[in-house]
């Protein structure tokens, strides 16, 4: 039974919490959303209309303008993107918006997946299974160089390992909403699991909840 059930699944730039979240989902037939392609829809916006990206008026516009519905992943996947997102999540004006918007979707009858990272700090404090997923820097880099390999892509590891860097130092940095674990989530460190296993804990952990909320 998993009605109305929420799980919030927050952490650092690749850790695999995308790919945890959408298994999660589709095994339990919950909706998914990856709550970081709202900050990346904001900053694409801004790039493509020639914006600074310190600009909070047009950051504003651009997340009134942000359409859950209409969230293009590949569109929104570029390094650039990705960079600038952070960027852009810094300022509280945005967040409250997107915060909104990701609130109403959690709220949604079925029950939802969220990852992201204030999910189970800010956007849904509430929700009964929150996950903390992480690696080191140093793997995340790896997994990271390894996925752009197999695209056919070619990049420098101690790029990647400081660009993701530098993302945990904005993304853990900044004052509102920084990416921290909430008290009472379960931490997953999947430096040395893999995503198969690191779907059998998160398993096992929401089995957990829904076996206690079925005996109450
Ligand atoms: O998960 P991602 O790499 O797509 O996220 C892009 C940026 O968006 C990330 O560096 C910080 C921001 N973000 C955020 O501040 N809060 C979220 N819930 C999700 C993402």
């Amino acid at each position: 039974m998993t009605s109305s059930m929420t799980i919030a699944i927050d952490g650092p730039a690749a850790s695999g919490k995308g790919t945890l979240g959408r298994r999660i989902a589709d095994y339990y037939h919950l909706a998914h959303l990856d709550t970081g392609l709202t900050y990346r829809a904001v900053a694409h916006m801004l790039i493509s209309k020639g914006w600074p990206l310190d600009d909070a008026a047009h950051a504003i516009e651009a997340a009134r303008l942000v359409d859950l519905g209409q969230l293009d992943k590949h569109a929104l996947s570029a390094h650039a993107v990705a960079d600038a997102a952070s960027k852009v999540a810094v300022m509280p004006e945005v967040r409250r918006i997107l915060v909104d918007k990701q609130r109403a979707f959690a709220a949604q009858p079925g029950g939802a997946v969220l990852d992201g990272r204030d999910i189970g700090t800010v956007v849904c404090p509430d929700a009964p299974v929150k996950l903390y997923v992480t690696a080191s820097a140093e793997v995340r880099a790896m997994r990271r160089l390894r996925d752009i390999e197999g695209r056919g892509g070619s990049a420098d590891p101690a790029e990647i390992l400081s660009d993701i860097q530098r993302r945990d130092e904005r993304d853990m940095g900044r004052a509102d909403s920084p990416l921290k674990p909430a008290a009472d989530a379960h931490l997953l460190d999947t430096s040395e699991m893999s995503i198969e296993a690191a779907f059998r804990a998160a398993r096992s952990i929401i089995d957990g909840v829904l076996a206690e909320r079925n005996e109450a």
